[in-house]
């Protein structure tokens, strides 16, 4: 994000009036008795993954995972109006910078990264601590297709059909102690197989870091997921989980996740550390507070070019305010950016 930058005033036409999400009201009452609802709003397309995303490269899952997503409650989640970004672009686009600083470096190098076997630590002020198999990990959970935007803080967007389950379900299973007052995700730390942990982008201190508080991670909309496009996730784009939080700029979604510890205080997260001044903590998409160096109130949805830069005006939450703008009623926006 230090690197690279388009900023969104080189693009010189709003071309797009942007389209009211339509969300399920019903499954989006912020409260954690929510989720429960979720897991009974009608299935409104069922299909095979192959008929839905005919044009997507198959994936190589093992076959524990292939079954659990072909059981996917489809479409439980989306966006109306708004063409699903190609497959290509949210795979060729990436910021992993555990695989290198150019967009194009995470799908040709992270290949090297192995996601099977894989487990994940669940532990800190949590009822029921432990390292888990992802296989067994996954095992309580009916994973569901949800249709986000995906807001980068570097004025980018994209609209990505997810694959996952509400991180509340998995709260509410290992009992966070009353001391839990945040959620603090971590990735994998492996050189051999992460070129850009071994290289000079000395920048970041590994691993990658991010954190929510327990309101927010509670929130029917946040979401673990292992898949996308009707398949599991390409390497570069955070297999085998990764979070997703739509409301909040892109860095949040950490990839590739092997620790999930339910804090006491607020996480020093890996952007933070970085540069405080210009990315927060709390990262809500937020049209009216710019970044120092460019403004937040447009963005280009890809796939955008020279001659279509598709620009669009950046919604406040990313369209999710009705959902989420009550998290943050007593928040100071402009100061928690
Ligand atoms: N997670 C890790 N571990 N490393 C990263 O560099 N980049 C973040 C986020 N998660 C990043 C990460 C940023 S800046 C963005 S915008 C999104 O991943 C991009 O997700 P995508 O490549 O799937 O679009």
């Amino acid at each position: 994000m230090l690197i690279k930058l388009r900023q969104s005033s080189e693009c010189n036409e709003a071309d797009v009036t942007p389209e009211s999400i339509y969300l399920s009201r019903r499954t989006f009452m912020s409260t954690a008795a929510a989720v429960m609802a979720l897991s009974s709003v009608p299935v409104w397309a069922q299909s095979a993954t192959g008929e839905r995303y005919a044009e997507v490269e198959p994936g190589k899952a093992p076959s524990w995972l292939a079954e659990r997503i072909a059981a996917t409650k489809w479409n439980a989640v989306t966006v109306k109006g708004e063409a699903l970004t190609p497959f290509q672009d949210a795979t060729h686009y990436n910021n992993f910078y555990e695989f290198g600083a150019d967009k194009s470096d995470p799908a040709a190098n992270a290949g090297s990264l192995k996601t099977e076997p894989w487990s994940v630590v669940i532990d800190g002020e949590v009822g029921k601590p432990g390292r888990y198999a992802l296989e067994d990990f996954l095992k309580p959970y009916q994973l569901e297709e949800r249709i986000y935007r995906l807001r980068c803080v570097e004025a980018w967007s994209m609209v990505i059909p997810w694959i996952g389950f509400p991180i509340a379900a998995l709260l509410n299973k290992v009992g966070p102690t009353s001391a839990a007052k945040y959620i603090r995700f971590e990735t994998l730390k492996d050189p051999q197989s992460m070129p850009g942990q071994r290289s000079n982008f000395g920048l970041i201190d590994w691993p990658y870091v991010e954190g929510l508080r327990l309101d927010e991670a509670m929130h029917p909309l946040a979401i673990l997921a292992v898949g996308m496009y009707g398949r599991e996730l390409p390497n570069q784009n955070g297999a085998p989980l990764r979070l997703v939080v739509p409301w909040k700029y892109g860095f949040k979604s950490i990839k590739s996740i092997v620790r999930i510890s339910l804090v006491s205080e607020q996480p020093q997260t890996t952007w933070q550390s970085i540069a405080a001044q210009e990315y927060g903590f709390y990262a809500n998409v937020n049209p009216t507070v710019d970044h120092p160096r460019w403004s937040q109130a447009r963005e280009r949805r890809l796939p955008s070019g020279l001659f279509s830069p598709n620009v669009r005006e950046t919604q406040m939450f990313n369209g999710y305010a009705d959902e989420v703008a009550n998290l943050y009623s007593d928040l100071d926006l402009r100061k928690n950016y």
